[in-house]
């Protein structure tokens, strides 16, 4: 049976079916989805502890805001994908990589710090990114599902540990990841060009890892494009800029322009997706356009010093790539902590250089949960509706 959607919900609809006469159409009588797990993959952006079950705990002050303590958060607090857990009501992911204390009974989330789409051709420790890519967070999804079922199939607490068999199909599959690719191609001194040139690559090898969670199951996708990595800290101190290459409010544009070269891209994978999966509700989720508004009018939004990392050891931005948040130095035989947290988290909007304060995320969590920054604009709650084109 078919639940009747409030009343609110049937009206949004209508409005957004008025407003876009060529857009695709909805149901009026679609209800709200009830999903019952998330399955994540991505990079520290959505990562709840799978980079510091493998390598190594992100340290204190990460965590400080919300579950003082270090949670496997880059962040003082919640990530986007909690906000998203809790307002579905979904508990906050564990990390699949984690094998202490872990409950997987409504999702989990193969995402880690420093992940890419593109498997690297440079170890962790030569260049700081993942060994966890996409294709690798794919491979990890099947496997976890197959053996979650026999594991679950015991009984007794095994079976509140692990998704029921039909939540595969009805879960919300959240993906956000391609920052890092982007970067990674700076690192190796690639021209902006050349790191356009790779994009193709990147996005045949994203396409290809939703056909493959698709494949195994998956049919509601949430997918974020990509940040604006020209405005944060990390990029603005790490590679080389020109003063001409400085918009007017601090960003870098160069690096701007590949993300959102990147994003257009994305776009465009999802359109054929769409038409690859026949079954699939796939949602793009504009991040840019959010992350963007909020460094460059931080003030409007009640937040301050948008180029300033919360949490760091100095400089103009407060950022030290030696001296990251949470670095310790003996001295005395004594260790002192040297990149600490700022006085107020909840009003900055970068909390280490390179990962987004709690305040943000709940700032940017709030502006796209009611689909205004969607494609198609539905809300997080009926992201399971595949909209076909008329
Ligand atoms: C890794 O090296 C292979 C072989 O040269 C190349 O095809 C691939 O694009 C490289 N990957 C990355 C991420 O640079
Ligand atoms: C796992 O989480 C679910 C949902 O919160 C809960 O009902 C279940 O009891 C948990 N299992 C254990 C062993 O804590
Ligand atoms: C990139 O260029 C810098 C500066 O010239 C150099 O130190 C570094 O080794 C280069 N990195 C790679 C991966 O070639
Ligand atoms: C370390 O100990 C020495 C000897 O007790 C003392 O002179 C020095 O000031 C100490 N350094 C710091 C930074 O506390
Ligand atoms: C969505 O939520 C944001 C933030 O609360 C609000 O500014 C915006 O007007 C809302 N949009 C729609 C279409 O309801």
């Amino acid at each position: 049976m078919e639940a009747h959607p409030p009343r609110h919900v049937t009206l949004g609809l209508f409005i957004w079916m008025a407003s876009l006469p060529s857009s695709p159409i909805i149901l009026a009588t679609a209800s709200s989805c009830d999903f019952p797990a998330i399955f994540n993959f991505g990079d520290s952006n959505s990562d709840t502890g799978g980079l510091s079950a493998a390598f190594g705990q992100a340290p204190s002050p990460n965590g400080e805001t919300y579950f003082h303590h270090p949670a496997g958060r880059y962040s003082d607090g919640r990530l986007i994908l909690d906000f998203i857990a809790e307002s579905l009501g979904v508990p906050h992911l564990s990390a699949y990589l984690d094998s202490v204390g872990s409950n997987f009974s409504h999702g989990a989330n193969f995402a880690t710090a420093g992940s890419t789409i593109r498997p690297q051709n440079t170890t962790q420790s030569q260049s700081g990114y993942s060994p966890i890519s996409l294709n690798v967070q794919s491979v990890q999804y099947s496997d976890f599902k197959k053996r979650s079922q026999i594991v679950r199939s015991q009984g007794g607490i095994f079976e509140t540990l692990m998704p029921k068999a039909d939540y595969f199909s009805k879960a919300l599959y959240t993906i956000d990841i391609g920052q890092n690719d982007l970067t990674a191609g700076y690192k190796l001194n690639l021209t902006t060009e050349q790191v356009k040139a790779n994009v193709p690559d990147m996005l045949g090898q994203f396409s290809n890892a939703v056909k493959q969670i698709y494949a195994v199951g998956g049919r509601s996708f949430w997918i974020h494009n990509t940040g604006p990595v020209g405005c944060l800290p990390y990029s603005l101190d790490r590679f080389l800029i020109t003063a001409a290459q400085i918009d007017k409010y601090g960003c870098a544009t160069p690096f701007n322009e590949v993300s959102q070269f990147f994003n257009h891209g994305l776009k465009e994978a999802v359109v054929q997706l769409r038409k690859d999966l026949p079954q699939a509700a796939i949602t793009y989720v504009d991040i840019y356009s959010l992350k963007y508004t909020l460094t460059t009018q931080a003030k409007k939004f009640g937040f301050k010093q948008p180029f300033v990392a919360c949490c760091g050891h100095g400089g103009k931005y407060n950022y030290n790539s030696q001296r990251r948040c949470g670095a310790k130095i003996t001295v005395n035989g004594t260790e002192v902590l040297i990149a600490n947290s700022c006085k107020d988290p909840s009003v900055r909007i970068i909390w280490d250089g390179v990962h987004f304060t709690e305040a943000a995320n709940k700032w940017i969590f709030q502006q796209i949960v009611n689909g205004s920054f969607s494609d198609p604009p539905v809300p997080l709650k009926m992201a399971c509706h595949r909209t076909e084109n008329p």
